[in-house]
């Protein structure tokens, strides 16, 4: 089975390009809205994922909050028309702009992850007479059982404060007169496919709010559990929506919220990957000894996945039906790790033919960048046609 693609109308059209499925798009958002819906749980989409300026609008929307990670991204959300009230700022090196920045749209929250920064911000928020409005980022020690590019929760990592100094860092940011420690973030990686991690995630935070209720007396607003809701690369014309149900179903058992104590978590690739694809031609068919080469006009500068983390994205040749021939799918750039897939089986294909690379809607486009000064990928949207 193949994906649904006006193919016909692709023929004009310069490629590679990425192309998204709106339709997907807004019944994603209508499952997260739902499904969330059923708990009461807020969902800021996280925007790293994916910025392209339409995907933002149909996200805010659809009444979703954002996430952000610098002050470029707050800016755009801005313009895309998410309400100030429902930014937050995460990452562990803003900088003074990025802060004043944030600070002058008057956003949610910033999800601090060092003492140093809090320091920071509440210097910055002083000088402007405001008070800014902080959670800290707490690194669970929670294995993620994912890529460990994409592993964040563990002890040592970069990220975030470790259980162990998070009593003393509260206690300073108590004393803080311009911030107001309004909530904990959790985030322990992403692409998660083993609910279990999410589970223990969930008792670990209950530990952490008992222990934080007893020597401190403190139950925080909001908790924030970060992102991490793996897709299915492997079959997302059977699988386009992610589960959800599930996800949200898992922390409304497992976690124990306190009176008045609202959840929020972060999504970005459950949210974008299935509805968008790199399509690309063939530009050539080369013949090796043993393995047939389809070497194609998109690399990795357009979608970086495979090349970085070894990622599966499945790949269909949308102009063949001829019987299924084995190739390994590689791009133009000079680079032995630019390549696609190896080893795939798709139908007989020949230059000019079009290919869809799936599962590209997240973490593709916005990491795409200019190596070999080659031209950023367009994007064009399924009600373009
Ligand atoms: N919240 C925080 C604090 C994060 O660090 C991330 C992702 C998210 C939310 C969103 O997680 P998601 O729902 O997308 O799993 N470029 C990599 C993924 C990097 C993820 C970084 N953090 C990839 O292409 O797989």
């Amino acid at each position: 089975m193949k994906g649904v693609f006006p193919v016909a109308r692709f023929e004009d059209k310069e490629t590679p390009f990425y192309y998204y499925d709106v339709e997907l798009l807004e019944k994603t958002l209508d499952t997260i809205k739902t499904e969330s819906g059923k708990y009461g749980f807020k969902v800021h989409y996280a925007v790293k994922a994916n910025a392209n300026k339409r995907i933002l609008q149909l996200i805010s929307q659809s009444g979703l909050g954002a996430d952000c990670v610098s002050g470029n991204e707050v800016k755009a959300c801005v313009e895309a028309g998410f309400p100030a009230e429902k930014i937050v700022f995460a990452g562990v090196g803003k900088t003074d702009k990025e802060i004043n920045e944030a600070l002058d749209c008057n956003i949610f929250c910033f999800n601090v992850e060092s003492r140093q920064e809090m320091d920071v911000i509440n210097e910055l928020a002083a000088a402007k007479s405001v008070k800014a409005q902080i959670a800290i980022r707490v690194n669970p020690n929670v294995d993620a059982h994912t890529h460990a590019k994409i592993t964040t929760g563990l002890n040592e990592n970069k990220f975030g404060i470790n259980l162990e100094m998070l009593p003393d860092t509260i206690r300073h940011a108590q004393t803080l007169e311009h911030v107001e420690l309004i909530g904990l973030h959790f985030h322990i990686g992403s692409q998660i496919t083993d609910m279990s991690a999410f589970e223990d995630l969930c008792v670990r935070i209950n530990e952490l709010q008992d222990e934080l209720e007893q020597k401190l007396n403190l139950v925080v607003p909001n908790i924030n559990v970060g992102g991490g809701l793996g897709v299915n690369y492997e079959h997302p014309n059977h699988l386009p929506i992610a589960d959800f149900e599930t996800y949200f179903r898992v922390f409304s058992k497992y976690l124990k919220l306190r009176a008045g104590q609202t959840l929020h978590c972060e999504p970005g690739r459950s949210v974008v990957a299935q509805c968008g694809s790199l399509i690309t031609r063939v530009t050539y068919l080369k013949e090796g000894t043993v393995k047939k080469f389809l070497i194609v006009d998109a690399g990795m500068t357009d979608l970086i996945r495979p090349a970085m983390y070894d990622s599966y994205h499945r790949i269909e040749n949308l102009t063949s039906d001829e019987a299924e021939e084995t190739y390994d799918v590689v791009g133009p750039i000079c680079e032995s790790s630019d390549v696609f897939g190896k080893d795939r089986v798709l139908n007989k294909s020949k230059r000019g033919d079009v290919l869809a690379i799936r599962s590209a809607g997240a973490y593709g486009e916005i990491m795409s960048s200019r190596y070999n000064l080659r031209a950023l990928p367009k994007a064009y949207f399924s009600d373009d046609f």
